[in-house]
């Protein structure tokens, strides 16, 4: 086995970052595949705190290449900060490490500007987006209108296109939104020099990936956001603008299905989604809000409080089956430490019937009732174990009953932020 793919299976926020730069000891090269950066993915090694947005997160790891996929949308100017920042603490000094798809698109001012006001209008409907020009992005890719690296290579091309998209945005950026115009020349200005800093790492990722694939090397793609995301099968209008299931690597890193060889899924041992739209497990009040402290669950882009809720078995078995996750990494257990009693949803009930997969109106899933099974809590601090059987009894039964219920074998179990505060049980993922 040459691939795996890393997705979460919630809302995002499950912890993928900390799998993936676990997971990148034993890879050649990591790969994100979509998204951009809304994602914003923690890393704790030897203490100390390191976030990434676009690069991927097994740049800690020396001499690993990592791949930022045409499926993608960059703001270069966050790359370069990002850069800059790793550079600083002693990660990737040789830039040949970090390949940049000549096809992925570029985030420009309008479309943070765009995402923001049309936040703003929606007032109570809001989709409580990251602010960062996401969706207006891939908006104009899918318009055929999207501006790529591969333009931004070619100045006269790109102050072309630079120029009919400013334009075109201004008009609608002061009709329909009534918003302040952007300047074109400082936007080209801007994007030339950003240019200069990433111009040797852009280039045919997809092809470097097939003959990488092709030549025996190990490759890692890491997943963004999480299932309930996905553009097609998450809880839409509330969802993220790209495909974040693992088929989306494919389209997203320019490879072919054939090399998809594992799915590992991500999820927390409770569940928290950040931002509007329907979350059924959700937890109100005190119970939330000892969840949300003992967790940490402030957003890592925006800094917002996450949403906090039971473990929501619907939600991980819809997502392994469209994701065809074949283990999974239960991460975060160690915040269920000191609850008297756990709830975990083993199924939803909706006037009379009974659902046991997450159904598509968003309609019925804010008026459902979801079906609770309970079990015993346990007090001990989880941090410092690193072996199943060092688990206390009732949190090994909480992690045994998550398996029969999804029928997933788990394969790692994460106890604190930190790299090695992880419990491997089945320590081989390629
Ligand atoms: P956008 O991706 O910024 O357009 O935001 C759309 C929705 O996805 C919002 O509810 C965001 O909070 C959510 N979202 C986007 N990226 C992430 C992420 O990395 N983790 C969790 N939620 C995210």
């Amino acid at each position: 086995m040459s691939t795996l793919v890393v997705v979460g299976v919630q809302w995002g926020d499950e912890g993928k970052g900390k799998v993936v730069d676990l997971l990148a000891r034993q890879a050649d090269i990591i790969v994100r595949f979509q998204g951009g950066s809304n994602a914003g993915h923690t890393l704790v090694v030897g203490g100390k705190k390191t976030i990434v947005r676009l690069i991927p997160s097994g740049v800690l790891h020396a001499g690993k290449v990592c791949v930022i996929g045409n499926g993608m949308v960059i703001d270069p100017a966050t790359l370069v900060e990002e850069i800059d920042a790793l550079q600083q603490q002693g990660c990737l000094a040789d830039l040949d490490l970090l390949k940049i798809s000549e096809t992925a698109h570029l985030i420009m001012p309008y479309h943070k500007a765009i995402d923001l006001a049309r936040e703003k209008r929606r007032g109570e409907a809001k989709i409580g987006t990251t602010g960062r020009g996401i969706g207006p992005c891939y908006e104009d890719k899918m318009a055929r209108v999207g501006i790529r690296f591969v333009d931004l290579l070619d100045e006269t091309l790109f102050e072309a296109k630079l120029a009919r998209n400013v334009e075109e945005k201004n008009t609608y950026l002061r009709t329909m939104l009534d918003e302040p115009e952007l300047d074109f020349r400082t936007i080209f200005d801007t994007y030339c020099q950003l240019r200069e800093r990433l111009r040797a790492c852009i280039g045919n990722t997809s092809r470097y990936l097939h003959d990488a694939i092709r030549s025996g090397k190990k490759v890692l793609f890491e997943g963004a956001q999480g299932t309930q995301l996905d553009v097609d099968h998450g809880t839409y209008p509330y969802v993220t603008s790209s495909n974040t299931v693992s088929g989306a690597v494919c389209a997203g890193a320019g490879i072919a299905p054939q090399h998809i060889h594992s799915v590992i899924g991500i999820s927390k041992a409770y569940a928290t989604r950040v931002g509007g739209g329907p979350f059924p497990t959700e937890l109100f009040g005190a119970e939330g809000n000892q969840l949300r402290q003992a967790g940490g669950e402030f957003g890592t882009v925006t800094g917002r409080p996450r949403r906090c809720g039971w473990l929501d078995t619907v939600v991980v078995r819809t997502a392994a089956r469209l994701n065809g996750v074949e283990s999974l990494a239960l991460t975060k257990i160690d915040v269920l430490s000191g609850l008297d009693t756990l709830r975990v949803c083993t199924g939803y009930r909706y006037q009379g019937q009974d659902y046991d997969e997450v159904p598509a109106s968003a309609h019925m899933l804010e008026h459902l009732a979801p079906v609770y099974e309970e079990l015993p809590g346990w007090t001990e601090p989880l941090t410092d174990i690193r072996s199943l059987d060092a688990l206390p009894t009732n949190a090994r039964r909480y992690v045994e009953r998550i398996e029969s219920l999804l029928d997933i074998p788990i394969k790692m179990i994460s106890v604190g932020a930190g790299r090695e505060e992880t419990i491997l049980i089945r320590p081989s993922f390629f």
